[in-house]
């Protein structure tokens, strides 16, 4: 067994403590310690043994879950740049290669042969469903569409302009008090329904908050349509005339969520499973991730690339604009580039930009101009030293909202449609975690910066 050294430099008064040998508990069965690390405090002497943890693909992971027992000191990681925040067997990313598995079948092959559906059963529950599996899923789904009546009836407290993702993520938080005291997290029964529910309602949740913002009446579930044909039904029906879904926006939808059904430990993802590993009401820990996910670094990002090309304007003005993003001082960014994983052409980028293509052109808007534009920014970025020497390279959401605006839908929805799709993975995620009989609360800890300890002050003696 080889040992590779760590060594850190600290202050005379960083201490350590004897060294301890120990195995995780955490770690299960198929994680096992490939190789042991040192970790030396160089003033004291005092020495850690760590274990590097390997997993089926991807890097070893050093098990510092002891270190401030043996060193007492705590790792630093801000924004979680080189931190395994937990086991998983759902995603496997390989950034540098531009690799996205889910439970180990490329994207790829789910996108040309899978369904959305069949994607959300495969995250779930680790395994392609038979024809009986799905079958019995998709009814199960089509049968919790429906939301409770009076959970409707918060649309009507939301300003005709309040935004579909603030209205989504409270009426997903809200569905916490419809469905407490029957959701004991332990039961693994309890968890299905929840996953069906959450998974069903999300479209009807997503559909109202669409049609309020348009002050029409709701369109009631489908029974009879796919998941993503009943969504568009949904959203773009009025009760006054027949709407015929477009099998083409249909397919497109489909596509979309399943590039989008799970990426491992993303911001939404973790936010979900921080939040659920206090034992709160699943329903809560999903509402959690559909804020997360609303922020233009995430899941926003979709909206913020139109309102960039919408900027932008025209192809005259790309160079000017891309000056303006390589200028330190000036706080724009080049919307839909750059990922924290993908240092190469992001797997669900490439699929979506060659679906843009078939879908414009299906569609009878081949020389879209929004499209047209954010070609030549792609072009230009792609060859640009800035962008190359950083290794960034369009990432999902850059085309994503050029299809979604192509199918009539509103940039102000285009984040709750991410958030639909990524569902799925937030409720994968939540069940692995919370099946984990060592499940712990999820609790960082932090390098303490603010004043040391001092004494009150009365008011009439502080000075300004
Ligand atoms: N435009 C301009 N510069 C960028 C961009 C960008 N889009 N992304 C990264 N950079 C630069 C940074 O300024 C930094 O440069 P420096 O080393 O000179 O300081 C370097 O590239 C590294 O960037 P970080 O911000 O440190 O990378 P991080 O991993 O923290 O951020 C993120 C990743 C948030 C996705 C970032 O690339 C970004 O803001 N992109 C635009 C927003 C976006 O498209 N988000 C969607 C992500 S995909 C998803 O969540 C669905």
């Amino acid at each position: 067994m080889s040992h590779d050294h760590l060594r850190k430099e600290v202050d005379e008064s960083g201490g350590g403590s004897i060294l301890r040998r120990y195995s995780s508990p955490v770690v299960s069965a198929k994680t096992s310690v490939s190789m042991k690390y040192e970790l030396k405090n160089l003033a004291t002497g005092k020495v850690a043994e760590l274990n590097a943890l390997s997993g089926t693909l991807g890097p070893d992971a050093l098990d510092i879950s002891h270190l401030n027992r043996d060193l007492g000191v705590f790792t630093y990681d801000p924004g979680f740049m080189a931190t395994a925040s937990t086991e998983s067997k759902i995603t496997y990313i390989d950034g540098d290669a531009g690799v996205l598995l889910y439970r180990g079948y490329p994207v790829e092959q789910l996108a040309a042969q899978s369904s959305f559906l069949e994607v959300a059963n495969l995250l779930i529950h680790g395994s392609l469903p038979t024809n009986a599996q799905l079958r019995e899923f998709q009814t199960s789904i089509t049968r919790h569409t429906m939301v409770n009546e009076h959970l409707l009836r918060f649309f009507q407290g939301f300003h005709h302009n309040a935004h579909p993702m603030a209205m989504v993520s409270a009426v997903v938080a809200s569905m916490a008090a419809f469905y407490h005291d029957t959701m004991d997290t332990h039961d693994p029964r309890h968890r299905e329904i929840f996953a069906h529910r959450i998974i069903a309602k999300l479209p009807t949740i997503a559909a109202a908050a669409y049609k309020h913002t348009l002050g029409q009446p709701f369109i009631y579930p489908r029974n009879d349509l796919s998941y993503c044909a009943n969504m568009l039904n949904m959203f773009f029906a009025v009760p006054c005339e027949a709407y015929a879904i477009d099998p083409v926006a249909a397919q497109a939808i489909e596509l979309l969520f399943i590039l989008h059904a799970d990426h491992e430990q993303n911001a939404s993802t973790s936010t979900v499973r921080l939040a659920g590993s206090t034992g709160a009401n699943p329903y809560a820990a999903i509402s959690a991730g559909v804020s997360a996910l609303w922020g233009p670094a995430h899941g926003g990002a979709n909206e913020a690339v139109l309102d960039m090309l919408d900027t932008i304007g025209s192809a005259a003005n790309v160079g000017k604009f891309l000056t303006r993003v390589k200028d330190k001082s000036d706080s724009v960014r080049l919307m839909g580039f750059g990922h924290r994983v993908y240092k190469n052409f992001d797997p669900r980028a490439k699929i979506i930009r060659a679906m843009c293509y078939r879908v414009l052109d299906k569609l009878g808007i081949g020389n879209d101009p929004l499209f047209e534009l954010a070609l030549i920014l792609e072009e230009i970025a792609l060859k640009d030293e800035y962008f190359v020497s950083r290794k960034l390279y369009p990432n999902v959401d850059f085309y994503s909202g050029i299809i979604y605006s192509a199918l009539g839908i509103p940039r102000s929805m285009f984040t709750v449609l991410f958030a639909i799709a990524r569902t799925a993975g937030w409720v994968a995620h939540w069940q692995e975690m919370v099946s984990d009989p060592h499940m712990r609360i999820g609790r960082p800890r932090q390098l303490y910066a603010g004043p040391r300890q001092r004494d009150y002050q009365p008011i009439a003696a502080r000075s300004a």
